[in-house]
C-alpha cells in the first residue's frame, strides 16, 4: 500500500499502486431529476456489448429505483454495512474541514478498512447468483408513508421533500481514478488507459479469479460462465477514440449516453493534472458542473475509488439520504439546481443533444423573458442560446434556453 491523493475525500489515502494518472479522463454527469427509467440506456448497452451467450444476466448499464432497488440487489447497503462494521460510528465527514471541495472524509475507505482488518486489498463481497438475477426488483417502490388509495396525496408532491419518495439511479462503471477492480486483481489483468482513463479487463490475462467482482464497491465487473472471465463496461472506447463511422474522427459519447431519452446524460473527456485533479477548464461543461457550480457530485465518494461519474441529486429526496449517498455537498447542490444560475440553466440544455462529445460551450445572451421567485427569492430567466463545440472546435450543437412554443392553428385542433 502507498499514499495517494484523493481530492474527493479531501485527503491522502492508502492504495495498492503509486499515483499515476491519465492525460485525459472519461467522465460523465447524470441528472437524476430528469430520468424516467425508460431503460433505453440499458438496452442500448445490452444490444451493443452483452447480447451473447453467457451474458444473459449482465447489465453493464442499469437503472435502479432508490432506496430499495439495486443491481446486484442491495449492493450499496452491503458495502456500507461492511465499512460500518470495520469502523463503527466513524464513517463520517467533516464538511467544514479544509481539504477538498466537500470537506474531509474522516472514516475509512474500502482500502483502509481492509488494511485495518488485515484483509486483502479492499473490503468487499461476492454477490450471490440470486442477487445478480434481476436488475430491477423493487422498481418504483417508495419509502415513507403510503399514499391514500384512489385520492391525490399532496405529501407525495410537496417540496422541499416528498413524504413518500423514490428516485432513479443510473449506474455504469465509473472508470475510477483508484479502481478497486484493478487493485484487487492478482493477475494484473485490469488496466487503466493513459489516453482516456478507461478501465478495461484484459481478457487474455484474466483467469476468472473474481477478486475484481468482490472488490469493486459499485459491483460493476461481472463474471461470464461461458468464458470463465470477468467483463465490465468498456466505456464504448471505439466511440471515445473517434473510430465510430459516424464520428468524423472526434470523440463520441458512449451508446448509453447517446441513447438517453430523458436527456439526463452528458459525457466527456476532461484534462487531468499530475496530481489527479482536473485541470481548470472553465468552459468545459463537465468542469463547470463539477468544479465551478458544484451541482454534480460523485456517487459514494467515501468508498475511496474516486469515481468519475457525477450526479445532480434529485431535488425531492430527504437530504440525509442524499448526503450519505453523494457526500456533504448534496443539499447545496439541490439548492443550486432548484434555482439555477443563468449559466447553469444554459449548460443544462446541453445534455444528450449531440453524439459528439462537447469540449467547450459558449453562451449567446438574449433578452429577459421572466421574473419570478423560487423558494421566496427572486429569479430571472433570459432567452439565451448555448452553443457546444467538439474536439476540433467545430460547432456541434446550438440550443435556445427557452423552448420554442408554437400554437396549433384552430383548423388542425382535431388532427394529428
Ligand atoms: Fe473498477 Fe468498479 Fe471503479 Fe468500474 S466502478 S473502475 S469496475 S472499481
Ligand atoms: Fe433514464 Fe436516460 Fe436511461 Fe431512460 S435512457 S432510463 S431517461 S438514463
Ligand atoms: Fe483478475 Fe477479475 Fe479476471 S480478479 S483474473 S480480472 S476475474
Amino acid at each position: 500500500m502507498t499514499k495517494v491523493r484523493n481530492w474527493q475525500i479531501g485527503r491522502d489515502m492508502e492504495y495498492r499502486f503509486a499515483e499515476a494518472h491519465p492525460d485525459r479522463q472519461l467522465a460523465f454527469v447524470f441528472n437524476t431529476n430528469r430520468c424516467i427509467a425508460c431503460q433505453t440506456c440499458t438496452m442500448a448497452c445490452k444490444s451493443t456489448w452483452t447480447f451473447s451467450e453467457g451474458q444473459e444476466l449482465m447489465w453493464w448499464n442499469n437503472v435502479e429505483t432508490k432506496p430499495y432497488g439495486g443491481y446486484p440487489r442491495s449492493w450499496d447497503v452491503r458495502i456500507l454495512e461492511l465499512l460500518e462494521a470495520a469502523n463503527p460510528g466513524g464513517q463520517v465527514w467533516d464538511a467544514t474541514a479544509r481539504g477538498g471541495p466537500y470537506g474531509v472524509f474522516k472514516g475509512m475507505t474500502v482500502y483502509e478498512a481492509a488494511a485495518a482488518q488485515g484483509k486483502d486489498v479492499a473490503v468487499g463481497y461476492a454477490p450471490t447468483d440470486e442477487e445478480w438475477a434481476a436488475p430491477n426488483v423493487w422498481e418504483d417502490t417508495a419509502a415513507g408513508p403510503p399514499g391514500r388509495p384512489g385520492a391525490y396525496d399532496e405529501r407525495g408532491a410537496r417540496l422541499p421533500e416528498h413524504a413518500p419518495w423514490f428516485f432513479y439511479l443510473q449506474r455504469v462503471c465509473n472508470h475510477c481514478s483508484y479502481p478497486a477492480c484493478l487493485a484487487a486483481c492478482p493477475r494484473n489483468a485490469v488496466y487503466k488507459r493513459k489516453e482516456d482513463g478507461i478501465v478495461l479487463i484484459d481478457q487474455a490475462r484474466c483467469r476468472g479469479y473474481r477478486k475484481c467482482v468482490e472488490a469493486c464497491p459499485y459491483k460493476k465487473p461481472m463474471f461470464r460462465l461461458t468464458t470463465r472471465t470477468s467483463e465490465k463496461c468498456v466505456g464504448c472506447y471505439p466511440r471515445v477514440e473517434g473510430r465510430d463511422a459516424l464520428s468524423d474522427g472526434v470523440p463520441m459519447e458512449a451508446r448509453c449516453m447517446a441513447g438517453c431519452v430523458g436527456k439526463i446524460r452528458l459525457q466527456g473527456l476532461v484534462k487531468v493534472g499530475a496530481d489527479g485533479t482536473w485541470i481548470a477548464d472553465r468552459t468545459h461543461p463537465l468542469y463547470f458542473l463539477v468544479h465551478v457550480e458544484k451541482v454534480a457530485l460523485p456517487l459514494y465518494p467515501q468508498l475511496g475509488t474516486e469515481p468519475n461519474g457525477y450526479y445532480i441529486p434529485p431535488r425531492w429526496v430527504p437530504r440525509a439520504y442524499l448526503e450519505q449517498m453523494f457526500g456533504p455537498g448534496a443539499s447545496d447542490a439541490v439548492d443550486r439546481y432548484r434555482r439555477p444560475s443563468r449559466e447553469l440553466l444554459a449548460v443544462l440544455q446541453l445534455f444528450r443533444t449531440t453524439q459528439r462529445m462537447i469540449f467547450r460551450y459558449d453562451i449567446v445572451e438574449g433578452p429577459k423573458v421572466l421574473e419570478t421567485t423560487i423558494g421566496g427569492r427572486p429569479w430571472t430567466m433570459y432567452a439565451d442560446t448555448v452553443v457546444g463545440f467538439d474536439e476540433k472546435g467545430r460547432e456541434a450543437v446550438r440550443l435556445p434556453v427557452v423552448e420554442p412554443f408554437r400554437e396549433r392553428p384552430a383548423r388542425y385542433l382535431n388532427s394529428i
